[in-house]
């Protein structure tokens, strides 16, 4: 049994609800992804849904996100990856998942991912990847997203991306 101090511990917080210490240090590990675009970040983060925060002992060890993007933004990304999904459809979309380099491999990703899905839940919910990132693909299709469309070039440098949906969860009775 690990010790305690080894298991995870995850903090969902409303982006409203964050202090801006909370929104610093999401920034701090957040800015050092090779998939985003460090110009307007601080803002960026500032009009994120919710932010999720993992801590392993007493240092925070991954990050990810849910964001309401523009509906332009969403529809020029669905458009772009020729999907026959319509980006209108998909209000949420989950990022900005980080796993500091000294805690990869824990798959602390996948728990990322979990921990923000009981938000999304009730939504259509979408996700972009680096075409070449397999462990984040593997984190999304095992929690329900589904690859959609095809490659398609990234704003920042123009490295291939790829789109995945998530479908709501239907509810029961
Ligand atoms: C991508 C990233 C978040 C993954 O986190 P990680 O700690 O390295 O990977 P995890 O331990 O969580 O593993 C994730 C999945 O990949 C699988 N995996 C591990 N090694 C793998 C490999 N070589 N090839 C394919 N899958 C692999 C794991 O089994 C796990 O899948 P499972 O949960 O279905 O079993 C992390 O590497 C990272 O922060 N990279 C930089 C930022 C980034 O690219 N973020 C993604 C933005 S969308």
């Amino acid at each position: 049994m690990p010790a305690l101090d080894l298991i995870p511990r995850i903090t969902l917080k409303a982006v409203q609800a964050c202090s801006q210490a909370d929104l610093d240090v999401f920034h701090a590990v957040l800015v050092k992804s090779p998939e985003v675009i460090p110009e307007g970040l601080p803002e960026r983060i500032g009009r994120a849904d919710t932010l999720t925060f993992v801590h392993v002992g007493t240092a925070l060890a991954a990050i990810g996100a849910l964001k309401r993007p523009p509906e332009n933004y969403r529809i020029r990304k669905f458009t772009d990856a020729k999907t026959s999904e319509r980006g209108s459809d998909y209000l949420i979309e989950l990022g900005w998942v980080y796993v500091e380099e000294d805690f990869r491999g824990r798959r602390l990703s996948g728990a990322v991912v979990q921990s923000l899905l009981p938000i999304a839940a009730l939504q259509r919910c979408y996700a972009t990847s680096d075409a070449t990132n397999h462990r984040m693909h593997s984190s999304l299709t095992r929690r329900g997203f589904q690859l959609t469309g095809q490659p398609f070039p990234s704003e920042r440098d123009a490295r291939p991306l790829v789109l995945f949906v998530r479908p709501p969860v239907p509810v029961t009775a």
